[in-house]
């Protein structure tokens, strides 16, 4: 029998419409637009302004609405929803279900799944392995953040970095050679001191004193994440290149997420990939978390060939990180 592959079939992406420049972040810290630019390679990112009253199940659902547009399907074919973000609408019930009854998926299942920015990779490992099973023939994969809601606007380490975006993708299975090809998917709970958010869950249910304490944003020291960030993606890409007897000549793009320029440069470097082949577009729209890499991809939807050979690479809170080689499956 032929080998099954799950494969993107359609992806979509969204935005909040407001945008928040470096000025106005300067206006809430002591940083400047040229220090953002050039220490983190960012000029402005999207914000879901609170009084919206809104949260990532919106973003989600305008991104599958993106979605199908170029490729539209029907909701009640759809068997599994995986929603992978850190920032769901509520503990419960869960995005996915959200999403799903918002957008007609009612023969789905759905769940999210926490894996910080890592949660596109996370979420496609997840959803390609439902395909690969036989048992699912269309599973939704949707990423995204808006990690506004959790950032501390007092916080210069944090609040120039983050933003709100949202991805999402179809899989469906084939038996030609294209799809998810092979992954390399890692974690390390050692790390909690180095990036958390601690308020708010069974440890630390929120209470006045968590708020005072300001336990419910996330919080990171930012030199220890970066050097870890560059040396997993980096080890992660070069386990899927050797595993799979690939150069990096024979890589179309790499699709890194973008947390900081210098992180996405070093790792380039690292590999030897020239930048022509790196998407990255973290000047306009920041750090997203799991939304990161599908706004890429969709970003560059048009010039992807059937075939091209992709190398996906995430890190973040958890640690969670890892690398995805995947050879793009339609032509625009
Ligand atoms: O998405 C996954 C999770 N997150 C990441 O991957 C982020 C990884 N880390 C980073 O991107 C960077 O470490 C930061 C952007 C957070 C910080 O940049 P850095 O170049 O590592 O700065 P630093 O912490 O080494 O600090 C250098 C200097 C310090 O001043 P002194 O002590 O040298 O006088 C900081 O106080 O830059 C100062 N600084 C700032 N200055 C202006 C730190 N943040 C800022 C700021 N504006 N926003």
């Amino acid at each position: 029998m032929d080998k099954i592959h799950a494969v993107i079939t359609g992806i979509g992406s969204y935005v909040p419409k407001y945008v928040m420049t470096n000025e106005e972040i300067s206006q809430h810290v002591d940083t400047s637009d040229e220090w953002i630019k050039k220490r983190i390679g960012i000029e402005e990112r999207h914000i879901l302004k609170p009084e919206e009253g809104k949260g990532i199940t919106y973003l989600a659902e305008q991104a599958v609405a993106d979605m199908r547009t170029r490729r539209d399907f029907d909701p009640l074919s759809v068997e599994a929803v995986v929603f992978s973000t850190t920032t769901p609408d509520y503990f419960i019930p869960n995005s996915a279900s959200l999403l799903a009854y918002k957008l007609g998926m009612t023969n789905a299942f759905g769940f999210d799944l926490n894996a910080a920015c890592s949660g596109f990779i996370y979420g496609l490992e997840v959803g390609s392995a439902f395909i690969v099973s036989g048992k699912y023939k269309k599973v939704l994969v949707v990423a995204g953040d808006v990690l506004s809601s959790v950032t501390n606007y007092e916080d210069r380490n944090t609040c120039p970095i983050f933003a709100d975006g949202c991805g999402c993708v179809l899989l469906e299975p084939t038996t030609e050679d294209v799809g998810i090809m092979d992954s390399y998917m890692r974690s390390d709970g050692d790390s909690v001191e180095h990036l958390h958010l601690l308020g708010g869950g069974s440890v630390n249910p929120a209470s006045y004193e968590t708020i005072d304490n300001r336990l419910h944003y996330i919080w990171q020291d930012g030199k220890v994440v970066f050097k870890h960030a560059v040396s997993s993606m980096a080890d992660s890409c070069e386990q899927v290149l050797k595993r799979n007897n690939l150069t990096k000549d024979e890589i179309d793009w790499v699709v890194p997420h973008q947390a900081n320029r210098r992180i996405i440069d070093s790792v380039a470097h690292h590999l030897g990939i020239p930048t022509e082949k790196v998407m990255i577009n973290i000047e306009k729209y920041g750090n997203s978390s799991a939304g990161t890499i599908p706004l890429c991809l969709k970003q560059w939807e048009t010039s992807l060939k059937k075939g091209d050979k992709i190398i996906l690479t995430a890190f973040g809170g958890g640690f969670t990180w890892g690398a995805i080689y995947l050879k793009w499956g339609y032509n625009s």
